[in-house]
């Protein structure tokens, strides 16, 4: 496992489109790992692929309930909506207002490649939207309040 360089403000990757991934692999799963650990090691509660440069729908997340990853996650179901205050590992010192769905469910595969359907409410809710926007090259100050 490495800890990964986290692309930060303006750098070009943040907004570009990430790819599906059609087979998981051995690079697919060292990802995977090395998101998780540069994650932890910024104390971020997300991280998505283009984060570190990697235009690959993928995401890991873990708001201190548990890891989770996410393989070409998709939302397929929103609820309700909820302001709060939001940040990213990629643009340090910044907090906006965000309107997001207050509750998410998500189908994406799981690292074996299995179909999964995960359900997300507030602050859970909040860092799947904000990671999936990673990978369409959306970035949270786009969806601010007062921007
Ligand atoms: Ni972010």
């Amino acid at each position: 496992m490495a800890i990964r360089i986290i692309r930060k403000d303006d750098d070009p990757v943040l907004r570009k489109t990430s790819k599906v991934v059609d087979k998981i692999n051995d690079k697919v799963i060292t990802l995977l790992d090395d998101m998780a650990e540069t994650m932890y090691d910024a104390e971020g509660v997300g991280l998505a692929a283009p984060q570190i440069g990697i235009l690959k729908r993928i995401v890991v997340v873990d708001i201190g309930e548990g890891l989770i990853e996410l393989i070409n996650p998709e939302i397929i179901h929103k609820e309700g909506s909820e302001c709060d205050s939001e940040g990213c590992l990629s643009l340090p010192g910044v907090a906006e207002e965000v309107v997001r769905p207050a509750k998410v469910k998500v189908k994406a595969l799981n690292r074996k490649g299995e179909e999964i359907t995960i359900e997300g409410e507030g602050f859970l809710a909040r860092a799947f939207c904000h990671e999936i926007d990673h990978l369409n090259g959306i970035l949270f100050i786009d969806r601010a309040e007062n921007k």
